[in-house]
């Protein structure tokens, strides 16, 4: 966008709203008008701090009556360019909105600001015997706003759900710069349409979130990680049954050969146990005796003599766990210096064999000249894609030689039933996809109720629906 438009959209915002930190430094507009995709290029107009609900809603109505749209802005962790501003956008940032507002141990509700950290609400559930069990590699720096608005998911979905599961109410401004408060904290509310459900996943395409009352749970009891060798993807599921039927599982995640070599190299990790297999499991279950270690045992020697694993080490301690659980959490890091091209897929668990079985063969004719990862979250039918660049290739030629396989992509994904964006969203660099996971009928809904909440598209536009 040209200069003089962007800073006529910065100058009216301080003109109308003085009291804002509004921040138009070039370091600053590059930092926050970006997330972790690396695949479009930062062009926002100017970043603005809000401190309070008050502050969010004058910005808003502000914008809407010039007509100026707006970026909500988290951790910037999403891998989807939800969070990108290349567009001449203003960024809101809710890095000075990080109040914890209120505990309340009878309801087991935390009451935050959208720019809290997933991290510090972990713990501070867990300083109070409490649990906020959605876990993800990112949780050190995303926020809840963003966990919210992406519906974030991570590795223990299996056994807690979503985070759209722990969300008891919302209190968001909508694109009309209106203040709804969606649902707050109780349990039953059989009163019609439950509007928190629609911001949780609108990648804020509807309204900001300025407030989220979210429960907690009982803490975990101590537990076990096993990270097993795996013979075959029909293997995998036949262990993920075995386990998952004699211990409930917290967590049950895959990885393949190659995205075990790159984790290895990237963070110099040693290798987890003699035997190489084509997969890894890891999984993690409550174990608070010897009897429930025993059944984990139990099962693995079943799985080893039925050939569906060949190896697999048990932690003994929480910082024996934490290790195995690096060779699962470090690979996104691992590989970041090969600006990943990531697919995030799902279908259900009992049809990945048969889905990753086409989607390999796809890969392997469609990218004979790049290595594909392969690992995700197999417990919730959660596969991620990873498509590692070349070094010697410029990043847009890398992104358009994938970008032309991704309609064969999404076909399969929609022959095998399955979603082309199960946890990052849809954001800039999906939206190609969306037609193929929902159908035609459910895109015109959607787009009349962004209709309803954001009439004049000021809420996060080009982004989902585009
Ligand atoms: C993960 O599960 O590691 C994250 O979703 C990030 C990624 O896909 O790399
Ligand atoms: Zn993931």
């Amino acid at each position: 966008m040209r200069t003089e438009q962007k800073s006529r959209r910065a100058e009216l915002l301080k003109s109308h709203c003085p009291e804002l930190e509004i921040n138009t430094k070039n370091a600053v507009l590059e930092s926050h008008g970006c997330d972790w995709t690396r695949f479009r290029k930062p062009d926002a107009a100017a970043v603005v701090f809000p401190r309070s609900v008050h502050d969010v809603q004058k910005l808003v109505r502000v914008a809407v009556e010039h007509r100026i749209p707006l970026v909500p802005s988290g951790g910037r962790t999403g891998l989807s360019g939800g969070a990108v501003a290349d567009a001449g956008e203003v960024v809101v940032s809710f890095e000075r909105m990080r109040r914890i507002i209120d505990f309340n141990a009878v309801d087991r509700t935390l009451t935050v600001e959208p720019g809290v950290v997933t991290q510090a609400i972990q713990e501070y559930a867990a300083q109070r015997n409490l649990y906020y069990p959605v876990s993800f590699a990112s949780e050190g720096s995303s926020q809840i706003g963003g966990n919210i608005a992406t519906n974030a998911g991570g590795i223990r979905v299996l056994r807690y759900g979503l985070t759209r599961d722990q969300v008891a109410g919302l209190k968001v401004i909508d694109g009309r710069g209106e203040l709804l408060e969606c649902n707050s904290g109780l349990v039953k509310n059989a009163s019609g349409y439950d509007l928190r459900h629609l911001f949780i996943g609108s990648e804020g395409t509807l309204g900001m979130i300025v407030e989220a009352t979210l429960r907690l749970t009982d803490p975990p009891l101590p537990s076990r990680v096993m990270l097993l060798a795996v013979n075959s993807l029909d293997a995998m599921t036949q262990v993920f049954r075995q386990f998952n039927d004699a211990l409930g599982l917290t967590a049950f995640e895959f990885l393949s050969a190659a995205a075990m070599a790159h984790v290895r190299a990237g963070h110099g990790l040693p290798a987890p146990m003699d035997t190489a297999t084509p997969y890894y499991a890891l999984l993690e279950f409550d174990c608070a005796d010897a009897d429930t270690e025993e059944r984990a045992l139990q099962r693995f020697e079943y799985c080893l003599e039925e050939g569906h694993v060949a190896d697999g080490v048990i932690s003994q301690s929480e910082a024996q766990a934490a290790d195995l659980w690096r060779y699962r959490e470090g690979i996104s890091e691992a590989i970041t210096g090969y600006t990943p091209y990531k697919n995030d897929l799902s279908v259900r668990i009992s049809e990945i064999p048969a889905y990753l079985d086409d989607l390999d063969q796809l890969a392997k004719s469609r990218y004979p000249d790049f290595e594909v990862l392969w690992y995700g979250h197999f417990g919730d039918g959660n596969l991620h894609m990873n498509i590692l660049k070349p070094a010697d290739l410029p990043v847009e030629e890398f992104e358009k030689a994938c970008g032309r396989v991704n309609p064969e992509i999404f076909e399969l994904t929609r022959a095998h039933h399955g979603s082309i964006s199960a946890e990052h969203g849809i954001g800039l660099l999906k939206k190609a996809g969306l037609p193929y996971t929902r159908s035609a009928a459910d895109i015109e809904r959607m787009r009349g109720i962004k209709a309803v909440f954001d009439p004049l598209n000021i809420m996060n536009p080009g982004k989902l629906l585009g």
